[in-house]
C-alpha cells in the first residue's frame, strides 16, 4: 500500500515537510507520497474536498489553518481539543481525527540530547505566549516538571495559559525584565516568539547576564539555525538546543500516527541542518 500524505497551509512553497517525510518513508521502507496542497482561505473547502475524495491517509496542517481545520474534523484527541488547534489529521477508517504534535514533538526533541533534563524538579521559562507556546506549555506541564513560568509582552495572553495546566506544576506570569532578573532559577529556557527570525537576525528577546552555564537555552526559530539568543548563550558557556530539531520530531510523531512506525530519527537532525544551510 502506498501512503498518501501531505500538508495544507498558505504559503507552504518553502516547507521542509516533504523532505522530512520522504526521509521517513525511506527509513521505514514504505511506499508513499507527501505532497503540498496549497490554497488560500477561499480555496480551502475545495482543497479539503479533494483530500477526502483522494482518501489520503493523513496530512499536516500549518499556518493559517491550525484552528479553522477543527470545523472539518470528525474527532479530536484531548490535547488538540484543549489547545483548540490541530497540526496533524489522521484518516481513521474514513473519519478524520485531529491531533496536535507540536508540544510532544518539542519534548521529544529536547529529551533526545538531554535525557535527564525534564526529570529532576526542573524549572522552565517559556518566552512568548503565541500558538507555538501553547502546545509546548501543555506538553511541558504534562512532564510534571516543577515550574513552567511564562514571560510575554502582554501578560493577559500568558495568563490564559493557566487553564492548560495539569498536575502540580507551578506557573508565574512574568514580564521580560522580571524574567531576566531571575534567569539563574531556570534549568531550561524555551524561546517561542518570532524575535530573531530572518531577516531580523540581530534581535534578541531577553538579555542573558544572569544565565547559569548549566542551563539549556532552546529556540524554536530555525532560520537562522543559530539565533542571536543561542549564540549569546553559547558564548556564556550554556548548552543550546536548535529549533529545527522540534520540526523533525513533530514530524516523527505525525508519521507514527499515520503509519504506526516509530522511527529513530536522531541522525536526521544534522542532515536537516545541512538542508537548511542549502548544502
Ligand atoms: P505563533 O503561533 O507562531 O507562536 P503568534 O501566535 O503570533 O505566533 O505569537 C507570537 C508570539 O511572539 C507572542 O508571544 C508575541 O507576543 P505578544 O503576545 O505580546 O504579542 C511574541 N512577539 C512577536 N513579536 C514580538 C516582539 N517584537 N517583541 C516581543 N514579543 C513578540
Amino acid at each position: 500500500m502506498a501512503y498518501k500524505l501531505g500538508l495544507i497551509g498558505h504559503p507552504i512553497g518553502h516547507s521542509l515537510s516533504p523532505w522530512i517525510h520522504d526521509q521517513f518513508l525511506d527509513l521505514a521502507r514504505l511506499d508513499g507520497e507527501y505532497k503540498l496542497y496549497e490554497g488560500d482561505h477561499q480555496a480551502l473547502p475545495n482543497v479539503l474536498k479533494h483530500l477526502k475524495e483522494k482518501a489520503v491517509d493523513g496530512f499536516n496542517v500549518t499556518v493559517p489553518y491550525k484552528q479553522v481545520i477543527v470545523d472539518y474534523l470528525d474527532e479530536m484527541n484531548e490535547d488538540a481539543r484543549i489547545l483548540g488547534a490541530v497540526n496533524t489529521v489522521v484518516n481513521e477508517g474514513g473519519k478524520w481525527k485531529g491531533y496536535s504534535t507540536d508540544g510532544e514533538g518539542y519534548v521529544r526533541s529536547i529529551v533526545e540530547p538531554f535525557p535527564n533534563l525534564l526529570k529532576n524538579q526542573t524549572s522552565v521559562l517559556l518566552l512568548g505566549a503565541g500558538g507555538a507556546a501553547r502546545g509546548i506549555y501543555r506538553a511541558l506541564v504534562q512532564q510534571q516538571v516543577k515550574t513552567v513560568d511564562i514571560a510575554n509582552r502582554s501578560k493577559d495572553k500568558a495568563e490564559a495559559f493557566l487553564s492548560l495546566r495539569t498536575g502540580e506544576v507551578k506557573t508565574s506570569v512574568l514580564s521580560y525584565h522580571e524574567a531576566e532578573a531571575q534567569l539563574s532559577e531556570y534549568d531550561l529556557i524555551v524561546q517561542t516568539t518570532s524575535v530573531g527570525m530572518k531577516p531580523n537576525v540581530e534581535d534578541q528577546i531577553i538579555q542573558l547576564d544572569n544565565l547559569r552555564n548549566d542551563t539549556v537555552v532552546s529556540d524554536i526559530v530555525y532560520q537562522p539555525i543559530t539565533t542571536s539568543l543561542l549564540e549569546d548563550a553559547k558564548q556564556r558557556g550554556a548548552k543550546i538546543h536548535h529549533g529545527h530539531a522540534m520540526l523533525l520530531y513533530q514530524g516523527q510523531l505525525a508519521f507514527e500516527k499515520w503509519t504506526n512506525k516509530n522511527l529513530d530519527v536522531a541522525h536526521l537532525v544534522d542532515r536537516l541542518e545541512n538542508k537548511l544551510r542549502g548544502e
